[in-house]
């Protein structure tokens, strides 16, 4: 079997799919040779030679690795162009973003190209290990608090000088799934006090058990939550009372970091401008939701706004910014699904598996994944 490593070509993207290490271990595991694209891994601290030292082969050029590769790995899904090139039976594995995409589906399933979503890998306990949305959040919820505290005018920890004490600054945090806790437990690690919020009231024992205050909002909607542990859409009622009461948490923060997401959905408008007229000046909000339209509503996705003296920064792709880790972490995660999937060194899709069939979007031209099936019958 050939593997092909892909080098990323959207703007900004730092990531390789496979790291060296992982590289190896993929070498072993199916008796493959690995091929890499020559400078795939160089932004994210992977130089050829590194590959090379572990038996891997550098391609001669991008072309070679779609055409030869059995098997596709990648971060972001390649351009129709390079799918076109691919080998009818290969497999691809990468973020496929399938619901947003369907017109990518539709030419995997005319290519016959098996292509699974490292997106739609289910939340399930066996399944953590491959939970590349996961690491990539964390990395996020990190950084995110990395950038607001650059971007404070103020001191994060309290401060007790000759010159006097400085109490610690505030942050607030509106959403509490993975990247919401991580920029939790950063923020407290750096000193501030923490405050979070999510609609899902069973995150509140998760941000207690990380040193911050859950902010209570009267419950009108009684059923928040998919049976898959992601939010649902609130009614208006329940909108109401949340921006009340977010109303007088964020105009006493410092820092607010917003990461509320709706699968599927536009982000959940959380901070109107409003809001941030009351707001310090000096203060910052950073907006992990500016990719789908963000949570506050003078986000605007990769600039910085300033509105009255507050900074409203909306990032785009986080993980790319600590792509040497990003890599590492993303490497595991696929390493851990193709682990799953080999069966004598070959790569066996067994549909019985729930991690296989939700995350196998497209096989031998037809649809597998039961999201997208019901998705597709809904639209028919
Ligand atoms: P996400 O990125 O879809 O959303 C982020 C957060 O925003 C969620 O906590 C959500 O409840 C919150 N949110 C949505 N609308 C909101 C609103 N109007 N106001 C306030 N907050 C709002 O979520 P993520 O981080 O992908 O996690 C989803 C769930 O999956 C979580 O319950 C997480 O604990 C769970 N999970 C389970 C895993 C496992 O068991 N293997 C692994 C990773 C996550």
């Amino acid at each position: 079997m050939i593997i092909g490593i892909s080098r990323e070509i959207a703007d900004g993207e730092k990531r390789v799919a496979i790291n060296p290490e992982s590289a190896a271990k993929l070498i072993e595991l199916f008796d493959a040779e690995v091929r890499i694209e020559p400078n795939a891994g160089v932004l994210s601290g992977y130089d050829d030679s590194l590959y090379r030292e572990i038996g891997a082969r550098i391609a001669d050029g991008r072309e070679e690795i779609f055409r030869d590769s059995d098997l596709i790995l990648s971060v972001d899904a390649p351009p129709d162009d390079n799918l076109r090139q691919m080998k009818r039976g290969s497999v691809l594995i990468c973020f496929l973003w399938a619901l947003q995409n369907p017109e990518r589906v539709e030419l995997l399933k005319e290519l016959e190209i098996t292509a699974l979503g490292l997106d739609t890998v289910p939340r399930i306990s066996r399944a953590q290990t491959m939970d590349a949305l996961s690491s990539m959040s964390n990395i996020a919820g990190y950084k995110s608090v990395l950038i607001g505290a650059g971007e404070l005018d103020r001191y994060l920890p309290m401060m007790m000088t000759a010159a006097g004490t400085i109490p610690p600054a505030k942050v607030l945090v509106l959403g509490a799934g993975v990247a919401g806790l991580q920029a939790i437990a950063t923020a407290r690690r750096l000193g501030a006090v923490v405050e979070a919020y999510d609609i899902r009231p069973a995150v509140k024992e998760q941000v207690e058990s990380l040193g911050a205050r859950f902010v209570e909002v009267p419950a009108v909607d009684q059923d928040t939550e998919t049976e898959g542990g992601y939010a649902k859409e609130i009614s208006e009622l329940q909108k109401e009372k949340q921006l009340e009461v977010m109303h007088k948490h964020v105009r006493k923060s410092d820092i607010v970091i917003t990461t509320a997401l709706i699968p599927g959905k536009k982000a959940p408008l959380l901070v109107p401008a409003s809001m941030v007229e009351v707001m310090k000046a000096g203060s910052v909000i950073v907006d992990l939701a500016a990719e789908q339209g963000g949570n506050c509503e003078l986000t605007r996705a990769g600039e910085t706004v300033v509105h009255n003296g507050v900074k409203i920064i909306g990032p785009l792709n986080l993980p790319s910014s600590l792509a040497h880790h990003a890599s590492q972490l993303y490497s595991k995660n696929l390493l851990s699904l193709l682990t799953l999937l080999e069966e004598e060194k070959q790569l066996n899709f067994n549909f019985e598996d729930e991690i296989i069939l939700k995350t196998t979007v497209t096989h031998r031209g037809e649809i597998i994944s039961p999201m997208l099936k019901e998705n597709d019958a809904g639209l028919a």
